[in-house]
């Protein structure tokens, strides 16, 4: 049984075990966040099979970029970046305008759909299993979410093995392996999406009160879909 299989191992080796069990077919999707920089410190560490890869969608903060460039030399490594489509960029910000996704959440989707969502279908392309940073805590949608699943609609696994993991624990594993950050978290971001699109939050708010701040509800980009 794989759920209780990982639910029993610590973090690496619950990774090795999926890079083993699916050789050559794990991926591991990075915003740079600070779950994802666990992850990604455990793989690289530990010489895991697991390719790391981020999409990016033009729209990041200039200290994700300045992070990104810090993490591969810390780690003497690469990442594989998916970039959208060209034409499909020129043609929503010829036909909307550069900042379309604060008219409706249509827009907003629309945006997200192109600058993520095809490069993340190019990125788990052929492969069978899908890491992510998730965790339970960050917002209700989350809270009931297991550690290994079958994304219907991608087609693939999905392992998320910081699900169960407390906003303390990831701090104490970042500071105790002195795992790079981004800046901005001194600054008061939480979760950090593209620009436009993400804010500081004041203390008390909510961890994901800062992303898509002008929509009411589902703040959720379609990365990961909403049952
Ligand atoms: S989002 O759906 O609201 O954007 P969030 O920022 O919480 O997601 O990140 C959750 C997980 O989604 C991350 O741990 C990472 O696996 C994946 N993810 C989010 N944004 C990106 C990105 N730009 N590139 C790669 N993976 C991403
Ligand atoms: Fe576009 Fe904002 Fe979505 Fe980034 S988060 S892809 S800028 S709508």
């Amino acid at each position: 049984m794989m759920i209780e299989e990982l639910e029993n191992l610590d973090l690496v080796a619950s990774l090795r075990l999926v890079s083993e069990k699916y050789p050559n077919k794990v991926v591991f999707s990075t915003s740079f966040g600070q779950e994802d920089q666990v992850i990604t410190d455990a793989i690289l560490k530990n010489g895991l099979a697991i390719q790391v890869f981020t999409l990016d969608t033009g729209r990041l903060f200039p200290e994700t970029y300045e992070l990104m460039d810090r993490t591969k030399a810390r780690y003497k490594t690469t990442f594989k970046t998916y970039f959208p489509d060209t034409e499909q960029v020129e043609q929503l910000v010829e036909n909307k305008g550069f900042n379309s996704f604060y008219e409706s959440v249509e827009n907003r989707k629309e945006c997200c759909g192109i600058r993520k969502i095809v490069g993340l279908k190019r990125a788990l392309k052929g492969n069978e299993v899908w890491i992510t940073g998730l965790r339970a805590e960050q917002s209700e949608n989350r809270s009931s979410m297991p550690i290994w699943e079958y994304d219907e609609i991608n087609q693939i696994f999905k392992f998320n093995p910081l699900v169960n993991w407390s906003f303390e624990e990831m701090e104490t594993y970042l500071k105790d392996n002195n795992v790079p950050q981004n800046s901005l978290h001194k600054k008061g971001f939480v979760s950090i999406g593209c620009q436009p699109c993400t804010r500081a939050i004041e203390p008390g708010e909510h961890p994901r009160a800062g992303r898509w701040w002008w929509e009411e509800s589902q703040k959720e980009c379609g990365l990961h879909a909403v049952k």
